[in-house]
């Protein structure tokens, strides 16, 4: 199944296992032992996660990555005993190292047993014939063996397009620009993580190997009962997560490589772009149309057109000569903007910023030490040297003048690097990036993974030193684990296609099960000419990504919602309100996600890991526990299966009930894509709006479909910018949900923190309630109410203490 694209192959060696261990030293939480010319540590770094590093010749131990946020961890008790055969044991794990030839394997207290050395191959180095510098900058290629577990299933591995399911596969990491989009068969594209998540038995555990050269695993393809990870150079540095959930894995692994920050508010509402909307007319004319025919939209873009020749930090006076008050203008209509920014810097000595780079010396080079020039948009090009702390900051402060004129966000394209010659190839393994006075110069090929997180990192700083009390907004195409601390990642160029909408679900899952939950596909599809009834489906799915934007490419037929007119247009329309009001639903997943790295757009195995018809289930997906989408993907149906996990479920459109696990045929006719709610568990609804911002969330509606049981969800808000919500200025509220046969009780508990929302009630929406009750209550009182063909709404007073509501049916 893999193109694999612009990556330096594979070389050939020899591959050599590590033979004996010897025992160095140890100290309260690794021991460190020497095997011939490497040294190998293994750590606990918490009671769940342990570290391995190999370092091939006396090389010091160094674990400092692009990937990784968190270095200090908390002490962790760890009992250490054995001499040949030495276990390394926390509360929850063990880790145990077999010094006569050394394999490294981990146990949990149950005895379960994951992420163990291939007894055989174990963990080693490639000796290449003759090592060429340029093929192996950083020393062999090196290599790490690990056995399949009996029923192991391999997921996760960052952006990937086919299924959810990579057993028996060969994966590629290393980030590219695919030549005319990409397909399902496509292997690598833009951002790399080298990560999986195993399931095995119903229990997780997670593995990062963090190498920032060219990566290669095999997960049980070449044979069946061994993976391995592997790189072309570099240590062998890995992460074991023990589990034993999902959920536990990847809190670990965002707790290690950082966590989805909060985002503005405005971004989660419904955006438009195009390549490009070529002129400060043409963007007037896109922002009246969404508000007069009544379509939510909360931001524009402007694609490199908006710039003079494609020079970055620019604009072509002629076609936008006043972008402040364009933006002022559009700010004022509740619409905010964003613009495109490349790395690639035209060479052109009248251009002030190509100039100042120049002086400063803050330019890739080539071996000889000239700068390192290639084309992309604007011409022949200079590249900045991201890995440089003094070129991040520099690109930040370059941000200055876009900042002070009004733009709200910024988009980082092209940043594998892609270069038009050849055509979308990226940098030669050979150039250098010479780093700053404290760093050693890099090749290329080392780093090659890291350049599009680099730069959205410094665009992401630049932001919060120009406004530091605004949420940065940015948007990154590439990138390397980790990438998910400094921008959203949305997928790069798709195309008008129906396989495209089921493609963008596995790889949604796939980011969200890798650590980056904030994500999205252009919506309508880039490539090619959209039509009416695919850009309804296309919206039908977009508007539950946690990043919704519609967007094309230049010369293809227009696809903003109205377009295509009638059915079409209201079928957007209606979707995309629909996102509107879920948006404080949307909101309290988000905040979720950024405490514990919880995928927004989840895969049911995220929720549902011991039932194995959840591991193929990629062309369905949760949105947070609550909602389940099942998008329908062809042209001319209306009907299509759906897998319903256990639980009871709630079909949104007609409120037919379903009890899981169960396949269904689900009807749904355009404008009614399958969408189940969860039995009792509350949904957060904003009331209509054009944008956010427009009017106070008043009142908010909490949506329940209550059956014999219990629930339980929760409800977030805060300022929706700014960093207050650190301090305590925040609303949390648990809802809980109990129905049985005498009646409902729904409690919303006292709220969490100090934010005061603005609005004076809370509606509780039931739907599903049979017959009109006999009596409401709301804290013991009788409660204000009404009940109409099974809806039943009971109005409560917007209060910060615990409100219980009793419904007798
Ligand atoms: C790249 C981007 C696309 C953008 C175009 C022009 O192809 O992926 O989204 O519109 O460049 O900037």
């Amino acid at each position: 199944m893999a193109e694999i694209f612009e990556s330096p192959p594979t070389q050939e060696g020899h591959y050599k296992p590590l033979g004996r261990a010897k025992l160095l030293d140890h100290d309260e939480r690794s021991i460190r032992m020497g095997v011939s010319s490497a040294t190998v540590e293994v750590t606990a770094l918490a009671p769940d996660l342990f570290r391995v590093g190999m370092f091939p010749e006396g090389r010091p131990p160094d674990y400092a990555s692009e990937a990784i946020e968190k270095e200090d961890w908390e002490p962790v008790a760890v009992e250490m005993s054995g001499e040949e055969e030495i276990s390394l044991s926390t509360e929850a794990a063990t880790a145990h190292i077999s010094l006569g030839s050394l394999r490294i394997s981990f146990f949990d207290p149950s005895g379960r047993v994951f992420a163990a050395d291939d007894e055989e191959l174990g963990m080693g180095v490639v000796e290449l014939p003759e090592a060429d510098v340029f093929s192996a900058p950083s020393g062999s290629p090196v290599r790490l063996y690990k056995r399949r577990e009996e029923g192991e299933r391999y997921f996760g591995c960052g952006e990937r397009t086919s299924g959810l399911d990579k057993t028996g596969s060969h994966q590629v990491f290393w980030n590219v620009d695919p030549p005319s989009g990409h397909t399902a068969s496509f292997n690598n594209i833009y951002s790399s993580i080298p990560f999986t998540l195993s399931l095995a038995g119903g229990r997780a555990h997670g593995l990062f190997f963090d190498n920032t050269h060219r990566v290669d695993f095999d997960l049980a393809k070449a044979d069946e009962d061994r993976a391995y990870y592997g790189a072309e150079g570099g240590n062998v540095v890995y992460y074991v997560f023990c589990g034993p959930t999902p959920k536990d894995v990847l809190d670990r692994y965002t707790e290690l490589t950082g966590r989805t920050p909060m985002p503005p508010m405005w971004s989660l509402g419904n955006q438009q772009c195009r390549y490009s909307y070529i002129d400060e007319d043409e963007v007037r004319k896109v922002a009246r149309n969404f508000r007069e025919r009544d379509i939510p939209c909360d931001t524009l873009y402007l694609d490199i057109d908006y710039m003079d020749g494609y020079r970055v930090f620019t604009w072509n006076g002629e076609s936008f000569p006043d972008p402040e008050r364009l933006m002022a203008e559009l700010k004022g209509q509740g619409f905010n903007v964003v613009t495109i920014v490349d790395p690639g810097v035209k060479i052109d000595l009248n251009y002030p910023v190509y100039v100042e780079g120049r002086e400063r010396d803050l330019y890739c080079k080539t071996v000889e030490g000239e700068e390192f020039h290639n084309v992309v948009w604007p011409g022949m090009c200079a590249f900045p040297d991201f890995t440089n702390p003094e070129t991040r900051e520099w690109w930040g402060e370059n941000l200055r003048a876009l900042v002070d004129e009004g733009v709200a966000g910024i988009w980082c394209d092209m940043n594998e690097p892609s270069l038009f010659v050849p055509r979308q190839s990226t940098m030669p393994g050979d150039v250098v990036h010479p780093g700053g006075p404290e760093d050693e110069p890099k090749y290329h090929a080392q780093i090659h993974n890291t350049y599009g997180s680099l730069m959205a990192r410094s665009v992401r700083e630049g932001l919060l030193r120009l406004r530091s009390d605004e949420r940065p907004f940015v948007i990154t195409r590439a990138g390397y684990a980790g990438l998910q601390r400094h921008a959203l990642q949305w997928t790069g160029d798709n195309s008008s296609w129906w396989e495209h909408i089921w493609m963008s679900m596995p790889q949604l899952q796939n980011l969200g099960l890798s650590g980056v939950a904030w994500a999205g596909v252009d919506i309508g599809g880039f490539f090619d000419d959209c039509n009416g009834e695919l850009l309804a489906r296309f919206t039908e799915f977009g508007v539950f990504q946690p990043f919704c934007r519609n967007h094309s490419m230049k010369e293809t037929i227009h696809q903003e919602p109205w377009v295509f007119g009638e059915p079409y247009e209201s079928v957007c329309r209606k979707m995309i309100k629909l996102r509107q009001r879920l948006l404080p639903y949307f909101y309290a997943l988000f905040e979720e996600c950024h405490r514990t790295g919880a995928p927004i757009l989840r895969p049911l195995l995220f929720e549902y890991p011991e039932d194995e018809t959840t591991y193929n289930a990629d062309d369905e997906f949760l949105l947070g526990s609550a909602l389940l989408v099942a998008p329908i993907t062809r042209p001319g149906i209306e009907h299509r299966h759906v897998y319903l996990p256990q639980g009871t479920w709630f079909h949104y459109w007609t409120g037919g009930r379903f009890d899981g696990p169960a396949h269904v045929l689900a009807h749904a006719p355009l404008g009614e894509p399958a969408l189940y709610v969860r039995a009792n568990t509350a949904i957060p609804m904003w009331p209509e709006m054009k944008h956010i911002g427009e009017r106070p969330t008043d009142p908010l509606t909490l949506l329940l479909y209550p059956a014999e049981g219990a629930g339980e969800s929760v409800l977030y808000e805060d300022a929706g910018n700014g960093f207050g919500y650190e301090r305590g200025e925040y609303a949390r509220r648990r809802v809980t949900c109990r129905a049985s046969e005498a009646g409902i009780s729904v409690s919303l508990k006292e709220q969490e923190g100090s934010f005061v929302p603005e609005r004076s009630s809370v509606y509780l929406e039931f739907r599903g309630i049979s017959a009109r009750p006999q009596n409401v209550s709301v804290n013991g009182e009788e409660a204000d109410w009404r009940y109409e063909e099974g809806r039943l709404v009971v109005a409560l007073a917007e209060s910060a203490g615990e409100t219980r509501v009793e419904v007798r049916v």
